[in-house]
């Protein structure tokens, strides 16, 4: 268990784990091995260390992955092209882009391109439409899927809830929106989405049960910020200037962890919150595309 009032990311990351690798095994015992290809442009210091965290869970899931590593000249028909590979390809189940891609190429086209069958990152516009609509037979992206598992198995109730989320990016803020607002169960909440141009963000997060920040702002949330008793969760991979470290810098969240914990009701640390459920997300994610493409 987690002190006092944690989240802890990990453990129930590990739960979802052990439910992945049962359906890998039932997999493997009708003949199918679940497949997953990473797809890595240029040598973006953040995406290798993510990249190579979810080829490794893989394999320690039992599931096959392949990382695909182009240089940051790629270009867009190349990458393209890539990808059509892959969708034809029967023994890949799940292809993985890792953002950011180079500027020179279109993201929103790149993401586009991938089957929506193999798109385990929820990326495609067919799976984010889905998701709008609550369609549960689309992928749902890894990192807001994985908040919502979060506060179900930490028991914090969302219906009726007022949820406030920082950040309107495509990847976390948006699409988690669509997720708890949606008229169903562990959803039902009241969402305010706020942003960079919201007038008295202030209120808006002192008003919140569940507060959660994706913003990229290194500890933007303060105690000041947080109604006491809430629900605090903290998105955030940002990477600051710290003198004392061995490589002058260090990982912090958006979230001021030591001076909101003692206020909040339940938060997640970070490292070891969010994190580990995006990687158990896409694990998910891509043994139910196996099981789809093999029934
Ligand atoms: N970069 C940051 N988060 C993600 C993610 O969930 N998927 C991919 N492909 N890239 C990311």
């Amino acid at each position: 268990m987690a002190p006092g009032n944690l989240i802890d990311g990990r453990a129930i990351a590990e739960q979802l784990h052990t439910e992945t690798a049962q359906r890998v095994a039932a997999l493997k015992a009708r003949g199918v091995l679940p497949g997953l290809v990473f797809v890595r442009v240029g040598e973006d210091p953040a995406s290798r260390v993510y990249v190579g965290m979810k080829a490794k869970t893989s394999a320690r899931l039992g599931l096959w992955s392949d990382t695909q590593v182009l240089p940051e000249t790629t270009s867009e028909a190349e990458l393209l092209a890539l990808i059509e590979k892959l969708n034809r390809d029967p023994r890949v189940h799940g292809i993985l882009v890792q953002a950011p891609v180079p500027s020179h190429i279109r993201a929103s086209l790149v993401y586009s391109a991938v089957k929506p069958e193999k798109d385990v990152d929820g990326f495609h516009p067919v799976n984010v439409g889905k998701l709008m609509l609550g369609d549960a037979s689309g992928f749902r992206p890894c990192t807001p899927a994985g908040v919502q598992e979060l506060l179900i198995r930490s028991g914090v109730p969302t219906d009726g809830a007022e949820v406030v989320i920082l950040g309107r990016g495509d990847i976390v803020g948006k699409p988690l929106t669509s997720i708890l607002c949606q008229k169903a169960k562990h959803a039902n909440a009241t969402v305010t989405l706020c942003h960079s141009r919201t007038r008295d963000l202030a209120a808006h997060c002192r008003r919140a049960d569940i507060l959660i920040a994706a913003m990229g702002v290194p500890e933007f949330v303060k105690a000041g910020l947080v109604k006491p008793g809430a629900t605090v969760i903290d998105v955030g991979v940002n990477r600051v200037p710290d003198p004392a470290a061995k490589d002058g810098s260090k990982l912090v969240g958006d979230v001021a962890f030591a001076e909101v914990q003692p206020i909040a009701g339940k938060i997640t640390p970070n490292p070891g919150g969010v994190g580990p459920m995006t990687i158990a997300m896409l694990m998910q994610n891509t043994v139910r595309a196996a099981e789809l493409a093999s029934r």
